[in-house]
């Protein structure tokens, strides 16, 4: 039994999409079974995009396990065959929506470090629930790492960079750290479109 049948009264698309939700998690699940031995340690990008970023630094750094996840498959795939082009074995590409993907992610399997490269800016008042950068996310973040673990951050969108700078300056679990130097310099597919962006690094306390 799924947690889906426990509530008859439900009407039948929220169902469906209840039943949808679960059949992703399990998919899901048994590919990161696959993937990562039960203990593993990754270099994780949430929103990789086409995985120019991410491929680049797998390229540079093959012993790490690095994970890239995006909502949109057609992006996935192309990263993917970035990915086989190269045949980098511990570079995974996974379509997933990263609060799902957090919440059925083993908890043994722990963080590196995290990139968000570009992040959808949601600019209207009304929409900013909808960033990826929360406090809630920066929790869930910081305790699948070690203290001095690093979370990279940069977007074209000025306003989205106040609201993670402000995030972090009032999270318990992380410090911005200022001399830190940018993990790894790639240009990225949506970067490359834009004019500029601003960059933040911070570090689990
Ligand atoms: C503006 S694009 C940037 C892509 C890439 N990082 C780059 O710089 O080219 C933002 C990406 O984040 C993905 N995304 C947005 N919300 C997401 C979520 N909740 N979970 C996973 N990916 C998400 C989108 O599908 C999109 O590909």
């Amino acid at each position: 039994m799924d947690n889906t049948d426990a509530i008859p009264s439900m009407p039948e698309g929220y169902l469906k999409e209840l039943k949808r939700a679960e059949a992703r998690k399990t998919d899901i699940s048994k590919q990161i079974q696959e993937w990562f031995p039960s203990e593993a340690k990754i270099l994780f990008e949430a929103g990789c995009g086409h995985g120019h970023w991410l491929t680049s630094y797998a390229m540079e750094h093959p012993e790490q396990i690095c994970l890239g996840i995006d909502l949109i498959a057609g992006r996935v795939d192309k990263a993917n065959k970035k990915k086989d082009k190269r045949d980098l074995q511990d570079l995974h590409f996974l379509k997933a929506e990263l609060g799902e993907f957090l919440e059925i992610l083993p908890k043994e399997v722990t963080f590196e470090a995290v990139v968000f490269l570009f992040p959808d800016p949601w600019p209207k008042a009304r929409h900013h629930k909808k960033r990826m950068i929360q406090d809630a996310l920066l929790e869930q973040l910081a305790i699948r790492m070690e203290s001095g673990g690093k979370f990279y951050f940069r977007t074209d969108d000025q306003s989205y960079f106040d609201w993670t700078v402000e995030h972090l300056n009032e999270s318990k679990f992380w410090k911005i750290n200022s001399d830190a130097g940018w993990l790894h310099e790639e240009t990225t597919y949506f970067q490359n479109l834009m004019e500029g962006y601003y960059s933040v690094i911070a570090e689990v306390v």
